[in-house]
């Protein structure tokens, strides 16, 4: 029996539907699956390679088509994020909130490409093209030999980039991009897929590079970057706070380098701006050592990073206490939260919860468990905890504490910005020649006798 052909699809992740539901089993996003007429037949005989229908030997292709080398826009903190740079024949996704500065990060590396030899054209399906060459004039890149052109029609597109084969091209947004041969709206997960499609294969077949910038929707309205992640080489997300001046660059799926990359930038008046030493930035504006406060020695991606991670603990006046987390997983707090109820009879029954990582950082790495933990025992207890000291180190659920990776990495950094002690799992045994006085411990039952004394 055939299967039927899907024509529900889920805007926040692509999953195909055979019907409608309220809510898509792939993600569990609600009210996300919208209906999609099926994708007309493309032109027939488009393929990747030079050769259709031909295969070749590995070890033929190294000699035969060795690609260019990649290019670097001078950024340090975007090409590092790119894995060293851009490579050709590459297509790029750069997605963020809407607001967070995606077209503004994207003119200036736009500006560096072009300074660094090669000819780029950006596309806006958004702004008119003077409203760009005024954003330009305002990073005081006018002069920079960008191509510019408003246009949002895939067919326009793809006529003009055949006729001026630029070497790179930037698309503002892929939302906005329409094709005539599809009967849904611009937007929609059928119009986003094709013109997706279509860009990355022209990418492919002329060795240019594509960046797509995608907004990330939250209501579903229009259809994610999700949609399009498999369908590119590279995936970015431009992150932070709105209020935050921070904004985090984060690679979640490179073929040409590694994931989890990060790199940071600051958003001012004249653009955004690298940071070069981010740990300083966030821990700028860290008073007196206060109680509910920590310091966290992380690592992303291949780089160190020292973050504040500040709790605040108070008496709940509700049946139901809260928990509320900011730049950290929620699970993973009610998870340290069981563990120092069960392993150390420490009850945070009756009382609000509040957790935040300041500066507007998101962590995923569980090796702040044991800052997660000291901040809130800190701000239980109301003790501050030793000053310049930085924590590290994953719990388990048995209340042991597990090494983590980088240790070294994590104490020079530390070091490197004046701190003189950290307490780390004593299962690690690198990290002897930091000049750190080191604290280590063997489970989360030592950890709350020896800083927070017995009681
Ligand atoms: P934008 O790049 O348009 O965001 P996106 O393309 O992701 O939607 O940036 C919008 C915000 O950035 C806007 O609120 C103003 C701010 N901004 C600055 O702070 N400095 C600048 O130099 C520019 C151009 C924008
Ligand atoms: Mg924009």
């Amino acid at each position: 029996m055939a299967k039927p052909s899907t024509t529900f699809t889920c805007t926040a992740c692509g999953a195909g539907h055979a019907r409608w539901s309220g809510r898509c089993d792939a993600c569990g996003a609600w009210n996300s699956i919208a209906e999609e007429s099926p994708l007309s037949a493309g032109p027939a005989g488009r393929s990747l390679g030079a050769r259709r229908g031909a295969a070749l030997a590995l070890s033929d292709l190294a000699t035969e088509e060795a690609p260019p080398p990649r290019t670097c826009s001078g950024m340090a903190e975007l090409d590092r994020v790119l894995g060293g740079g851009l490579v050709p024949s590459s297509a790029v996704l750069v997605g963020g909130d809407p607001g967070i500065g995606k077209s503004t990060l994207l003119l200036q590396a736009a500006a560096r490409f072009a300074g660094a030899g090669l000819s780029t054209l950006y596309v806006s399906g958004e702004e008119a093209s003077a409203q760009v060459r005024m954003r330009a004039q305002r990073l005081g890149l006018e002069s920079a030999p960008v191509r510019l052109a408003a246009a949002t029609s895939l067919r326009d597109i793809l006529t003009t980039l055949d006729a001026e084969r630029p070497d790179l091209v930037i698309i503002d947004s892929i939302q906005t991009m329409w094709s005539d041969t599809i009967e849904s709206a611009p937007g929609s997960v059928a119009q986003v897929r094709a013109a997706a499609h279509e860009l990355t294969s022209f990418a492919k077949r002329r060795g240019a590079s594509v960046i797509l910038v995608g907004h990330v929707t939250k209501d579903g309205q229009i259809a994610g970057p999700r949609v399009v992640e498999h369908m590119v080489d590279c995936v970015l997300y431009f992150e932070g706070e709105r209020g935050h001046q921070f904004r985090i660059l984060r690679s979640v799926k490179n073929r040409f380098g590694p994931a989890d990359e990060i790199g940071v930038f600051e958003m001012t008046g004249a653009g955004v701006a690298e940071v070069a030493n981010p740990s300083a930035l966030f821990l700028a504006g860290r008073g007196a050592p206060a109680p509910g406060s920590v310091v966290f020695a992380g690592i992303e991606g291949t780089r160190p990073l020292l973050v504040e991670v500040q709790a605040l603990v108070a008496p709940t006046p509700h049946a139901q206490p809260r928990r509320a987390v900011v730049g950290w997983d929620g699970a993973r707090l009610a998870m340290i939260l069981a563990v120092l109820e069960a392993r150390c009879a420490i009850p945070f029954a009756g009382l609000d919860v509040y957790l935040n990582v300041a500066g507007g950082l998101r962590i995923s790495e569980p090796a702040a468990d044991l800052a997660v933990a000291a901040a809130l025992l800190s701000a239980r207890e109301d003790v501050a905890l030793p000053p310049e000291t930085v924590i590290f180190g994953e719990i388990s659920l048995s209340g042991a504490l597990r090494p983590v990776g980088q240790t070294e990495n994590r104490l020079k950094e530390a070091q490197k910005l004046g701190f003189t002690s950290a307490i780390l799992p004593s299962d690690d045994k690198t990290g002897g020649q930091s000049g750190l006085s080191l604290t280590r411990m063997g489970d989360l039952t030592a950890f709350v006798g020896d800083v927070f004394g017995a009681g």
